[in-house]
């Protein structure tokens, strides 16, 4: 034996040939990843050549690929009737020849949430979005549906909602989502929501805290409240309030806030430095649009903090997000004057589809061009490594 490996001739006749226990497969993207079933673990690379590889092309004619009840990719041959846990294509694989990507930046305004969930599976996981028919939250909303997650869009209009819920079926027809009702301008409504999701009896791993209302003139909410306060913020941490235990029996499971730049043009403290009460919610004589939503968005993160230093202990993180400056989303709509701003600004600021609001937390995994973050695990009920957040001012 030793002769023969000496020679090189040793007993496998491939260096691709894999040792006993390990098994190749591949994630939904195309990436091939081995299994090693005595150790119960999974890695990206070769167990002997190091090397990381993709499937090269589309499936051969007649198969195709589904996801089972545990979220394991299997094919199936519609000519031969048979199905198969092993990608036909595995047997055409190309090398995949990372380069080390700059280390200070990994993503940059050019980047769309669908490259940063390339190659991740959600499969299994829950998500709810806030605000998810237009805008940002659409197309976050859009990006998880699309990587196999259950999706959830928590909106006010239902009409909107399954209007959006209907774009992204039209994208991918086994997409999992669907439109449940959320007004964050009226506590109830958030109350309800709670009661109907929790009464789904399911697991909740992102909450995604996008909605929000921008130069609205002043006005109370139902509860008393002036409305961006309560619409950017109160409704956000009431929903978490209320859905907290929920998290944290899905833990790892992950809150996001989304914020903004502007928080910093603001201050909810008075003079002689203490919290002001009176400036989160205040009277229509102390009101202005903007310093009102510049507020409620360092609310955000005031909160999404104090949430994180909380709640992490128990495996639910939280981030607070900055997704782009004067994106043209809706957001502008309440005011001629913030529509003719935002038109002006366009040409020189990130398409929607750029305002991610996701980026994996595993660097290690991450090279560019490759697959991001931790192969699917071996046990299919293993978290995926899903980080949400990327900026937290
Ligand atoms: N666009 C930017 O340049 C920018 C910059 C920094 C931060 N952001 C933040 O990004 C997030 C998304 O904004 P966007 O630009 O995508 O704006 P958008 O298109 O206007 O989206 C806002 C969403 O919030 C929903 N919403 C408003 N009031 C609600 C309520 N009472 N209850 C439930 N949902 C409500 C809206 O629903 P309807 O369609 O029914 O009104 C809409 O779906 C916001 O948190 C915003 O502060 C945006």
């Amino acid at each position: 034996m030793a002769a023969l490996r000496y020679a090189g001739l040793d007993d496998t006749d491939s260096e691709d040939e894999l040792p006993p226990g390990w098994e190749e497969r591949t994630t939904k993207d195309g990436w091939v990843y081995y299994a090693n079933h005595t150790e119960e673990k999974t890695q990206w690379e070769h167990p002997k050549t190091g090397k990381r590889k993709r499937v090269a092309g589309d499936l051969p004619y007649g198969w195709e690929q589904e996801t089972d009840e545990n979220g394991q990719v299997f094919f199936v041959d519609h000519i031969n009737k048979r199905t198969t846990y092993l990608d036909p294509r595995l047997a055409f694989t190309v090398d995949d020849n990372p380069t080390k990507p700059p280390t200070r930046q990994r993503y940059d305004s050019s980047t769309t949430a669908m490259d940063i969930l390339q190659g991740r599976d959600f499969t299994g996981k829950v998500v709810v979005v806030t605000g998810a028919n237009s805008g940002i939250g659409f197309e976050t909303a859009k990006s998880f549906a699309l990587h196999g997650a259950h999706v959830i869009l928590a909106c006010r209009n239902m009409a909107r909602a399954s209007e959006a819920v209907s774009r992204i079926l039209e994208e991918w027809h086994k997409a999992k989502v669907e439109a449940m009702t959320l007004d964050l301008a009226l506590l109830r409504s958030v109350q309800h929501f709670a009661e109907a999701f929790k009464a789904k009896n399911v697991a909740l791993h992102v909450l995604v805290c996008n909605a929000a209302v921008f130069g609205l003139p002043w006005s109370l909410t139902k509860d008393g409240l002036e409305t961006t306060f309560q619409v950017n913020h109160l409704g956000h941490f009431y929903l978490v309030q209320l859905l907290q235990d929920v998290l944290c029996h899905s833990a790892p499971a992950r809150v996001v806030l989304v914020s903004s730049e502007s928080h910093r043009f603001t201050d909810i403290n008075d003079t002689s430095g203490n919290l002001d009460f009176s400036r989160l919610s205040p009277s229509q004589n102390d009101y202005w649009a903007m310093l009102a939503y510049n507020r409620s968005k360092l609310c955000n993160i005031l909160f999404s903090n104090e949430l994180h230093r909380r709640l992490s202990p128990r495996g639910v993180t939280s981030n607070a997000v900055h997704p782009g400056n004067v994106m043209y989303s809706s957001i502008h709509r309440s005011w001629w004057l913030w529509t003719l701003l935002f038109t002006l600004a366009r040409p020189f600021t990130k398409s929607m589809v750029r305002g991610w609001l996701l980026a994996p937390c595993t660097p290690s995994a991450h090279l560019s061009g490759g697959p991001r973050g931790p192969p699917p695990c071996v046990a299919t009920s293993c978290p995926p490594g899903l980080s949400l957040g990327v900026w937290s001012p």
